[in-house]
């Protein structure tokens, strides 16, 4: 059911606005963000769109297509974090308690979702919730807040609301990418540049593959790196690990003593290094040759950074095995998804060699989408 049908049936037959935001991958650039560095997603097709009219009720009421069974609803002045577990309407009442602390005055809303981007693939579902609610809240409420601000906002509910303290990366992507084109983003400058990625230019796709393994340590691990980067940036003296420069790297490692801490920072630095590798090649319009580098991500995030899981290996080991120019778990790890560069002429044929090492282990299914880079939060 779309948004806007939900929203007839859940709330009656007023009018209301729509607006929607994109789930997105990361090309290259994982577990920088937090550590002031560089990433580069854009956003893919696969959207979360919200249907919304203010309400006279004092009462923010939401209903997902996703679940229409339940209209959840809370007073206005209810809208608090809280401890306990956490549920889907937590993503639209964090932002909406966001955008209350940034000085906006909300009132009532009646709100339907509907969503198609897969929820725990590592395709941020997410930010494409809050980046939607988060435009939709302020424009019906008449705020114009740019969408790099609907970003900030929504990582702030994802932080303090939600209790997930993930970097500003998917929110960025969600709320501001474009169509055709990769989103450099360099946290620690705070500059974004769109860099035109023209897959099918070069006889190339981008497949997304979905492994549908959701490993539970997720949230615990993530924390836990964060922290990891957090210590070791302290012990040098540092605010962040972006302050590194990859020449400086033998020596920052040669002061730390701690082969954890000496790993994580190994990956972060060369990861950064491998963003502007690949931002390079595709300046020059070479995305053929950016293979290498998203594989050497893949076994630094497997090795050093610890972050991969058993079914994201196989997905691209396959993938490589079977004509992938480059492979790499894309998002937070422990599951989710693996993307692959392919020549379009191989990629049914790469599609076909990691569903058969899938299943010669009798592992779920994984689900493989071809993406190309599309368009950021928007009104419909
Ligand atoms: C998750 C977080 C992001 C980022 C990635 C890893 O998607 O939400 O902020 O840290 O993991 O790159």
């Amino acid at each position: 059911m779309s948004a806007g049908d939900l929203f007839r049936s859940a709330f009656g037959s007023g009018a209301f606005s729509e607006f929607s935001a994109p789930g997105r991958v990361n090309l290259i650039g994982e577990h920088t963000d937090y550590n002031n560095g560089l990433v580069l997603p854009f956003a893919i097709d696969a959207r979360t769109h919200v249907a919304l009219s203010r309400n006279d009720l004092g009462e923010v009421r939401v209903v997902s297509a996703q679940r229409p069974e339940q209209i959840r609803s809370l007073r206005v002045g209810e809208i608090q974090p809280s401890e306990g577990d956490v549920d889907w309407t937590d993503y639209v009442y964090g932002v909406f308690w966001a955008l209350t602390q940034s000085g906006r005055t909300l009132g009532g809303v009646d709100l339907a979702v509907d969503s198609n981007v897969p929820v725990g693939a590592g395709l941020s579902s997410s930010a494409a919730l809050e980046c939607a609610v988060g435009l939709a809240l302020s424009t019906v409420h008449g705020y114009d807040v740019p969408l790099p601000e609907i970003a900030r906002l929504a990582q702030r509910a994802e932080n303090v609301y939600v209790g997930m303290p993930c970097g500003l990366m998917d929110q960025m992507a969600s709320a501001t990418c474009q169509a055709g084109s990769v989103l450099f983003f360099d946290v620690g400058a705070d500059t974004c540049e769109n860099i035109p990625f023209d897959t099918a230019a070069s006889g190339l796709s981008v497949l997304v593959i979905d492994t549908k393994a959701h490993h539970e340590l997720a949230d615990g691990e993530y924390a836990k790196r964060r922290a990891s980067c957090e210590q070791a940036a302290a012990q040098l003296g540092l605010k962040s690990l972006r302050d590194i420069e990859f020449d400086g790297l033998a020596d920052a490692l040669s002061r730390l003593d701690d082969d954890v801490l000496i790993r994580r920072v190994r990956h972060i630095v060369t990861e950064n290094e491998r963003v502007r590798t690949v931002v390079g090649y595709l300046r020059q319009g070479a995305v053929s040759s950016i293979g290498p580098d998203l594989t050497a991500s893949h076994v630094s995030l497997r090795d050093d950074f610890e972050v991969s899981a058993e079914e994201l290996d196989i997905a691209v080991d396959a993938a490589l095995s079977s004509g992938a120019l480059g492979a790499r778990m894309t998002g937070g790890g422990f599951g989710g998804s693996v993307i692959a560069l392919v020549p379009e002429s191989v990629a049914a044929a790469v599609t076909d060699a990691v569903l058969a090492a899938f299943a010669a282990r009798s592992l779920t299914t994984p689900v493989v989408r071809t993406v190309a880079p599309a368009t950021g939060a928007r009104a419909d």
